[in-house]
C-alpha cells in the first residue's frame, strides 16, 4: 500500500492506496465521489473524465498514486452557494442530457476546452469533445450548450 494526499474539490484527502488503483476507482470508493462514473475502463468513453490540475483527464486511465499531491476536480465540485457552473446550468438549459450516464464527463471536458478556447466554433466543440462519447442525445444540445456557456461565461465578465 502506498499513502497518497490530493486536493478533492477543495478538501484534502490522504489515504493508503495500493500502486495499481485507478483514479476513478479511488475517487468513487475511497473519496465518496460517485458522479464520476465508469462507462468502459478502456479510456473509450470520457464518463470518469475530471481535472487534474485544471485539465480534463480520464480518471480511468490515471492511477491514483499519480495524481498524488495534485488538485482534482470532479463534477460534484463545481457548484458554488447552491448554483450551478455555467455549464451545468448550460447543459440543464438545453437539454443536452437524457439518461446523463456521459454528462458528468461531458461537462469536466466541456470546462476544460472552453478554457483553452473561450469562443470555439460548432466544429471546435465536436472536435474538443471527439473523446467522449453519448449514445443518447445525438451530440446536437450538447454542443448548443457548450455555445451557451460560452456566451453566458462572455457575458459575465463583461459586466
Ligand atoms: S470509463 Fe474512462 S474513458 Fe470510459
Ligand atoms: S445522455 Fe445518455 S449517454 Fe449521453
Amino acid at each position: 500500500m502506498t499513502r497518497i494526499s490530493m486536493t478533492v474539490d477543495g478538501s484534502t484527502y490522504s489515504d493508503e492506496v495500493e500502486p495499481r488503483t485507478l483514479l476513478v476507482h479511488y475517487l468513487r470508493q475511497q473519496v465518496g465521489r460517485t458522479g464520476t462514473v465508469v462507462g468502459c475502463d478502456t479510456s473509450n468513453c470520457g464518463a470518469c473524465t475530471v481535472l487534474l490540475d485544471g485539465r480534463s483527464v480520464k480518471s480511468c486511465t490515471v492511477l491514483a498514486v499519480q495524481a498524488d499531491g495534485h488538485e482534482v476536480t470532479t463534477v460534484e465540485g463545481l457548484a458554488t452557494d447552491g448554483r450551478l457552473h455555467p455549464v451545468q446550468q448550460a447543459f440543464h438549459e438545453c437539454h443536452a442530457l437524457q439518461c446523463g450516464y456521459c454528462t458528468p464527463g461531458m461537462i469536466m471536458a466541456s470546462i476544460d476546452l472552453l478554457g483553452s478556447n473561450p469562443h470555439p466554433s460548432e466544429q471546435e466543440i465536436r472536435e474538443g469533445l471527439e473523446g467522449n462519447l453519448c449514445r443518447c442525445t445525438g451530440y446536437n444540445n450538447i454542443v448548443k450548450a457548450v455555445q451557451t456557456a460560452a456566451a453566458a461565461t462572455s457575458e459575465a465578465a463583461a459586466s
